[in-house]
């Protein structure tokens, strides 16, 4: 028995130190909760693999990744125009909803979980991104993806 705990707890080690041990998923902040009704919990979009999923992948989202985090929160402040039938959905704008932490806060827990790694955004990024796309029209998915180059 004793040898049995002992070698069990060699392979927990060998498994941390290979970094093969399942990672837990981060608890989701608050603030995620709006995102998660079409975006999912696990961020690959509600209805994944079905015809036509709710929303689209946060999950190695480009758009999510991008720079310093100001296209995805122009994202966020504006919507995107609706413009063809891909997903159930629609990203309408949020900044109404969520005060300059709280928005930094999801920000910055999208880009750095479901496999993401991007840099975090402050509050005071997000206060100057407001006063710049808060209340402009919504941004067309071409003209977002053409930022990104
Ligand atoms: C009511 C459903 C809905 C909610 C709620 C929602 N989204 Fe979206 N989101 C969408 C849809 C649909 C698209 C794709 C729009 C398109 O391309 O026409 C999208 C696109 C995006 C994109 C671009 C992703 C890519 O790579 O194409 C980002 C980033 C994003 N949403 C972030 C968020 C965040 C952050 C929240 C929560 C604060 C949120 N969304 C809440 C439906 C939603």
């Amino acid at each position: 028995m004793k040898s049995l705990i002992a070698s069990l707890a060699v392979v927990t080690t060998l498994l941390s130190a290979t970094g093969l041990q399942a990672q837990a998923p981060a608890t989701p902040p608050a603030s995620y909760m709006m995102c998660m009704a079409c975006h999912g919990m696990d961020g690959k979009g509600m209805g994944a693999g079905t015809p036509t999923p709710m929303a689209p992948p946060l999950s190695g989202s480009k758009l999510a990744g991008f720079a310093d985090g100001e296209l995805m929160a122009s994202i966020v402040f504006t919507g995107i125009e609706k413009q063809d039938a891909k997903f159930l959905g629609i990203m309408a704008p949020l900044g109404a909803a969520l005060n300059d932490a709280q928005m930094a806060e999801v920000l910055t827990f999208v880009r750095s979980n479901f496999g993401n790694k991007a840099p975090a955004v402050t509050a005071d990024q997000v206060k100057g991104w407001r006063e710049k796309y808060n209340g402009k029209p919504m941004q067309k998915r071409a003209d977002l993806e053409a930022k990104l180059k």
